[in-house]
């Protein structure tokens, strides 16, 4: 009797179960996360599927490189918008419980889309709802939220810079606290996250450890008046553009220019004297009296292109510049910047942060090649001159590693290297390219925050079990 008994109700406990994996496998992980997250958070109107008919202006609306804005271009099972941490939290958790990987996009800058791209079945964490900005001027401190204007969540946690890096450094080298939420949907300051993490967002790039929703910034003082210049010289079909912002007179300028650049010729015309707020429209092409409003606008329309960055560490000779002028008269649609380093990024250790590339850099190069035509043809060409370029300038620029700045992502980077060498082997190819021994520290860090490998994308950094 007792056996009989137990036996049914064995049998009833199993039919119950098979039932309900029946019920289970019968609904998409889309339809499961979305029940979970109605479970777990008060949203409305914060989640965006492909039956919203919003849902590719929302898409498109973060999205800088048109090279992923193609139909043919994987999208996400869903973007959530979210307002607040709790929006977050619940995305983290019911992301995790189905399997489904997130991607987290601020600003939508990412060279190679990876804020919201993927091969795998993906959610996008959109961050651009959370976006206040809060400025205490007693303490000279700022919080700014991750998806204010620029898009301060990748620019941030991707070591970004600014035209004061000469003077102040990066902007991880500005920032003083951080709100993160983790793996397991904890909401942590740089306290309660403590310093192994708080070092690792500042350069490491944010997605392979949480969402940060928030930085606090120490601000830096600027004159009332600052001096810049966009002085134009042609040679041939080549147009140079030296571009300078000085933190002080156009007359000090002047002298400095006179004693340590005098082939520049810098003129008293060339030189334009502004509060720091106007050089952000100058630097725009913006003509004089724009109103300020016109920082709010969002920036230039997307366009696609192909982006590649080395670090020079010694002089190019002149006729390897003139074979460069060349090679990108050629390729007809190739841009560079040279950005000097030096100064306070000289002084400051390269493991201080994640970001390695501080002395013995004369300067970055980012070879930025934009186009029209979007067809697959016109793609594969354009992104196979980049590469071009790129391998012509191999002795010039550094190497072992060859390095690259995140912030200028390059997906060809530990791309194409032989199939017989381990993930971790290729993670550790881009991983030594932009953090150089860095990297190590960044495995450590993410094997002990995050060591189910949850905040996972095409380029992040990897755990030691990877
Ligand atoms: C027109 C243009 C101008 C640029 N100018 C500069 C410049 O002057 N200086 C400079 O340093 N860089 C510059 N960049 C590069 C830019 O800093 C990087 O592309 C940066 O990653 C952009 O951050 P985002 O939030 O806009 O991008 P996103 O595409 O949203 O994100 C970039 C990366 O950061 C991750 N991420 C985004 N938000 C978060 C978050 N809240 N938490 C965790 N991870 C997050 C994403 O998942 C992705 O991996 C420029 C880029 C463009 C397109
Ligand atoms: C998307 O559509 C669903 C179902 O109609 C709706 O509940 C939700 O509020 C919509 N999302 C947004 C952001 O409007
Ligand atoms: C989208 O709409 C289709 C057709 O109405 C429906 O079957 C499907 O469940 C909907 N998906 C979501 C995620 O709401
Ligand atoms: C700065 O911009 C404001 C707004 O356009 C303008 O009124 C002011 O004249 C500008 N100042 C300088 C020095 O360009
Ligand atoms: C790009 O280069 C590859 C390899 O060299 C070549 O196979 C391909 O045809 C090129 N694509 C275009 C569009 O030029
Ligand atoms: C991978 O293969 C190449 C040649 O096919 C060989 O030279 C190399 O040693 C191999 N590397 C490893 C890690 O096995």
């Amino acid at each position: 009797m007792t056996t009989m008994r137990k036996s049914s109700f064995l049998l009833t406990a199993l039919t119950i179960l098979m039932s309900i994996s029946t019920a289970i496998s019968s609904h998409s992980p889309l339809q499961n996360f979305l029940t979970c997250f109605s479970h777990n958070s008060h949203a409305s109107k914060v989640i965006y599927t492909p039956n919203n008919t919003s849902f590719l202006t929302i898409l498109n609306k973060k999205m800088y490189n048109k090279k992923f804005q193609t139909p043919t271009t994987p999208k996400p099972l869903a973007i959530i918008a979210a307002k607040d941490a709790s929006h977050v939290q619940a995305t983290i958790k019911c992301a995790k419980s189905n399997n489904i990987q997130i991607r987290i996009r601020s600003g939508g800058h990412d060279y190679e889309g990876y804020s919201y791209v993927s091969d795998v079945s993906f959610v996008i964490i959109d961050m651009f709802n959370i976006n206040s900005v809060d400025i205490n001027l007693q303490e000279e401190t700022a919080w700014v939220d991750s998806g204010a204007t620029l898009g301060a969540g990748g620019h941030f946690s991707g070591g970004g810079y600014g035209n004061m890096m000469r003077k102040y450094g990066l902007s991880v080298d500005n920032i003083i606290d951080a709100i993160i939420v983790d793996a397991n949907s904890n909401i942590l300051d740089r306290k309660s996250m403590g310093e192994d993490l708080f070092w690792a967002i500042r350069g490491g790039g944010g997605a392979s450890f949480g969402v940060i929703l928030s930085w606090k910034l120490k601000l830096v003082q600027v004159p009332s008046q600052l001096t810049v210049f966009n002085v134009k010289r042609s040679k041939k079909v080549v147009q140079l553009n030296f571009i300078g912002q000085f933190l002080g007179t156009t007359e000090r300028l002047l002298s400095l220019i006179k004693e340590s650049f005098p082939e520049l010729n810098l003129k008293n015309s060339d030189c334009f004297s502004m509060p720091w707020i106007n050089t952000t429209l100058f630097w725009y092409d913006k003509p004089f009296g724009t109103p300020l409003e016109e920082v709010l606008v969002e920036g230039p329309p997307s366009i696609y292109f192909k982006s590649k960055s080395d670090y020079v560490k010694n002089p190019i000779p002149k006729v390897v510049i003139e074979s460069l002028w060349k090679k990108m008269i050629e390729g007809e649609t190739m841009y560079m910047d040279w950005n000097p380093y030096g100064g306070r990024m000289k002084e400051i250790l390269p493991s201080q942060t994640p970001f390695p590339h501080r002395a013995g850099n004369l300067f970055k190069i980012q070879y930025f090649n934009r186009w029209i035509d979007g067809s697959p043809e016109s793609i594969g060409r354009h992104v196979n001159f980049s590469r071009l370029i790129q391998k012509f300038m191999t002795p010039y620029v550094s190497s072992s590693p060859r390095e690259a700045f995140l912030n200028y992502r390059d997906a060809d980077i530990g791309a194409n290297i032989p199939s017989n060498i381990t993930k971790f082997d290729i993670a550790r190819t881009y991983g030594r390219s932009y953090f150089k021994a860095n990297f190590e520290r960044l495995v450590s860090v993410k094997t002990k925050v995050d060591p189910d490998d949850f905040f996972r994308y095409e380029q992040s950094i990897p755990t030691k079990t990877y």
